[in-house]
C-alpha cells in the first residue's frame, strides 16, 4: 500500500528550488526516492542543495534557469532531453510585491505576473511538448495559493497571478490528459518558515491566525503529503484539481 507514494525511478525537476518551498519540496521528493533536479536563478545556493541531497543518498544535479527567460527555459529543456526528461515538474517559482493597489507600478504587475504566471505556463507547456515528445507521461503541479480563491490587501498582482494559475491548471489537464500527463494546483495557506516567523508572532500576525479554523500556521513539512499525492501513482485519477493545505484558511466563516 505504502508503494503507491513511492517515487523511486521518477525523475522531478523544482523550480526555484533555492530557497523556500522550492527546497522543502525538493527535499520531499528526494525523500520518496526521486531523482531531482533543482532548478534556479542562484546557482551557488542550488549547488549547496544538491551537496546535501547527495550526502543524503539522493541522485540530484542543478540546473540554472530563470522562468521568465525564453532563452534559460529552452537551455534547461534541452538539458532534460539529455538526461531522458521528467516524470514531474513542480512549478514552485514566484514573487510577490506587496503594496497598496494604488501604489502598485506597472513593472511590480509585469514581475509579478512574468514569473508567477507566464512562467508558470512557458514551463508548463515546455515540459509537456516535451514528455509528448518522448512518450513520457507525467505530472505537473503548480504552485497556487489560497490567495488565487480569495483577496487580501496589498497583493493585487499576486492574487491575480494566483487565480491565473489555477485556471491555467485546469486549461492544460484538459488537453493534456489524452498523452497521460496530470496537472494539479497546490495552494498553500499561510506557510510557518523562518522568514516569516517574527511577522506571524506579531499582532498582525495573531490577527491572521484568529480566522484560520485550525488555528495554526501550517508548515512546510505540511504540504508534503500533498505534493507527494499529486506527483505519485497515488494520485493517477486526479488531474484538474486545486488541493488547499491552509488549516480550513478558505472556508474560514464570512
Ligand atoms: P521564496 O521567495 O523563498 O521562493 C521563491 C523561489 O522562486 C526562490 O528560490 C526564487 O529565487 C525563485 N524565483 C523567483 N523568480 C524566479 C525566476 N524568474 N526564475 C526562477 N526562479 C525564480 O518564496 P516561497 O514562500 O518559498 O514561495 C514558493 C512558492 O510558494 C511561490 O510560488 C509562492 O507564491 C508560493 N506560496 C508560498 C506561500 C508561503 O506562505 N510561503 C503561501 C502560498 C503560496
Amino acid at each position: 500500500m505504502s508503494g503507491v507514494f513511492d517515487l523511486a525511478g521518477k525523475r522531478a525537476l523544482v523550480t526555484g528550488a533555492s530557497s523556500g518551498l522550492g527546497e522543502h519540496f525538493a527535499r520531499f521528493l528526494a525523500a520518496a526516492g526521486a531523482e531531482v533536479l533543482v532548478a534556479a536563478r542562484r546557482r551557488e545556493r542550488l549547488d549547496t542543495l544538491v551537496a546535501d541531497l547527495r550526502w543524503q543518498g539522493a541522485t540530484a544535479r542543478a540546473l540554472e534557469l530563470d522562468v521568465t527567460n525564453a532563452a534559460s527555459i529552452d537551455a534547461a529543456l534541452a538539458e532534460l532531453r539529455g538526461v531522458g526528461g521528467i516524470d514531474v515538474l513542480v512549478n514552485n517559482a514566484g514573487v510577490s510585491i506587496a503594496k497598496p493597489a494604488l501604489e502598485q507600478a506597472e513593472q511590480d504587475w509585469d514581475a509579478v505576473l512574468d514569473t508567477n504566471l507566464k512562467g508558470c505556463w512557458s514551463m508548463a507547456t515546455a515540459v509537456a511538448r516535451q514528455m509528448v515528445a518522448l512518450g513520457r507521461p507525467g505530472s505537473i503541479i503548480n504552485i497556487a495559493s489560497i490567495l488565487g480563491e480569495r483577496v487580501a490587501g496589498g497583493v493585487a498582482p499576486y492574487a491575480v497571478s494566483k487565480a491565473g494559475v489555477l485556471q491555467l491548471t485546469r486549461a492544460l489537464a484538459l488537453e493534456l490528459a489524452r498523452h497521460g500527463i496530470r496537472v494539479n494546483a497546490l495552494a498553500p495557506g499561510y506557510i510557518s518558515t523562518e522568514l516569516n516567523q517574527d511577522f506571524l508572532a506579531s499582532d498582525a500576525g495573531q490577527r491572521l491566525l484568529s480566522r484560520i479554523p485550525q488555528r495554526r500556521f501550517a508548515t512546510p513539512e505540511d504540504l508534503r503529503g500533498a505534493l507527494l499525492l499529486l506527483a505519485s501513482d497515488a494520485g493517477r485519477s486526479i488531474t484538474g484539481a486545486t488541493l488547499a493545505v491552509d488549516g480550513g484558511h478558505l472556508i474560514s466563516s464570512l
